[in-house]
């Protein structure tokens, strides 16, 4: 195999949106700290800063926040059809097929060029990934969607398409500092997935469709969703040693939300989520969780192959414990991974729109110099 298998190390683009530094375990946001951002800023204000590479003043902050919310619905045939899916189908799935169908109704869905109506587009689709998300919370349990408020940031919206109230304060605030702390990470696997579509002169749904299926899969997003069932699987603290254990030390199993290509110190991400989660396991009454989370991460963090791999809790690992406070359904995890991270997987669109085309080459280990013979006579 080629000694760039996964594309360890190689630089595809110049950016400003993020910065990841893994020997230090730092992400800067285009100049700011994660820690600074996670503890004052709005997702909005992010969501500014990723597409302008600034901070908006007052005025702009409010207009982004309103320009997200008034175009955050989404067409009813879109709810029809999420509907007439079975309800078991992954909340990943259902984002995929959704927004896919979005294209079709976005006046400016196949505006290839001109970038201010690629930032509009943006600010559309971010507003409607989070309204047909909380839909698809509803419409899988079998209620009416409820449609987003026009007053309402991001993350309340979220909270009050979900439960139909509120918005509650402490659950908005939670869904806030999420998507805060998720919403850019260098070149990860769906934004350079977003990066190689663009690349190609196609359109920016098909970007973040592109996107939200390289989200999907548990090396990347889907770990959230397998870290939760893996402490729900653990079921009690006093079972994390016998456990890891079993799994880890004597199976072939690896910790889900452990690990990261790049960081090789702690995530401060996770860092930040840490103390979250603890907060919120303490005013939710519902410790457990938290409490095998912890005792599993000491676990790892103490074994000698865990500390020679450079191997620690990434941002996954405690948000499953977040979002577990938030009465959502595992299933769910990822599709608010992608309600986050379509902020800078935009960003990366618009700054790709018009670049040169993505296309490495493979090195050939096949057969050589067979002569084709006829069907009967192999
Ligand atoms: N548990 C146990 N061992 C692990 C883990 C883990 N979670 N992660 C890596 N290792 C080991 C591997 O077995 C390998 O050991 P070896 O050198 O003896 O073969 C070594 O560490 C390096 O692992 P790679 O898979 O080569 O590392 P890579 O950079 O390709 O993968 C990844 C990174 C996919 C994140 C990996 O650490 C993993 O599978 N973690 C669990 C899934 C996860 O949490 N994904 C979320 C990533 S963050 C995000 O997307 C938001």
């Amino acid at each position: 195999m080629s000694n760039k298998a996964g594309l360890e190390g190689v630089v595809v683009a110049d950016v400003q949106t993020s910065l990841v530094n893994g020997v230090e375990g730092k992400l800067i946001y285009a100049g700011y700290s994660i820690e600074d951002l996670a503890e004052n800023a709005l997702f909005e204000e992010v969501f500014f800063l990723l597409h302008n590479v600034r901070l908006p003043n007052a005025e702009e902050l409010e207009a982004i926040r309103s320009q997200i919310a008034k175009q955050a619905s989404v067409p009813q045939e879109i709810l029809d059809m999420m509907k007439s899916l079975p309800k078991e189908t992954p909340g990943m799935a259902v984002i995929r097929t959704a927004t896919s169908m979005l294209s079709a109704y976005d006046p400016d869905a196949e505006n290839l060029t001109d970038k201010d109506v690629a930032r509009e587009k943006a600010a559309r689709l971010t507003g409607q990934l989070t309204t047909i998300s909380a839909a698809w919370v509803r419409i899988s349990k079998g209620q009416e969607p409820i449609a987003p408020r026009e007053d309402l940031n991001l993350a309340e919206n979220f909270v009050y398409m979900m439960s139909g109230e509120g918005p509650d304060k402490t659950a908005s605030e939670a869904v806030n500092v999420y998507l805060v702390l998720l919403a850019e990470h260098g070149m990860n696997a769906s934004t350079f997935a977003s990066r190689v579509i663009t690349a190609t002169g196609s359109d920016m749904h098909s970007a973040v469709v592109g996107a939200i299926g390289a989200l999907k899969g548990p090396s990347h997003g889907g770990a959230n969703a397998e870290a939760m069932r893996m402490f729900m699987e653990i079921g009690e603290p006093e079972n994390v040693k016998p456990w890891f254990k079993e799994h880890i030390k004597e199976g072939e199993r690896r910790i889900m939300g452990i690990g990261h290509r790049v960081y090789k110190a702690l995530d401060p991400r996770a860092a930040v989520m840490k103390l979250h989660a603890e907060r919120l396991a303490e005013s939710s009454g519902n410790t457990k969780w938290y409490k095998i989370a912890e005792s599993l991460a000491e676990e790892a963090l103490g074994d000698d192959y865990f500390i020679e791999r450079k191997l620690f809790p990434n941002v996954d690992y405690y948000s499953a414990i977040v979002l577990s406070t938030l009465d959502l359904s595992i299933d769910m995890f990822t599709p608010l991974f992608a309600m986050s991270r379509i902020a800078g997987w935009t960003a990366n669109i618009v700054d790709q729109m018009g670049g040169r085309l993505i296309r490495p080459t493979a090195n050939y280990v096949g057969p050589m110099d067979l002569k084709w013979t006829p069907v009967e006579e192999r």
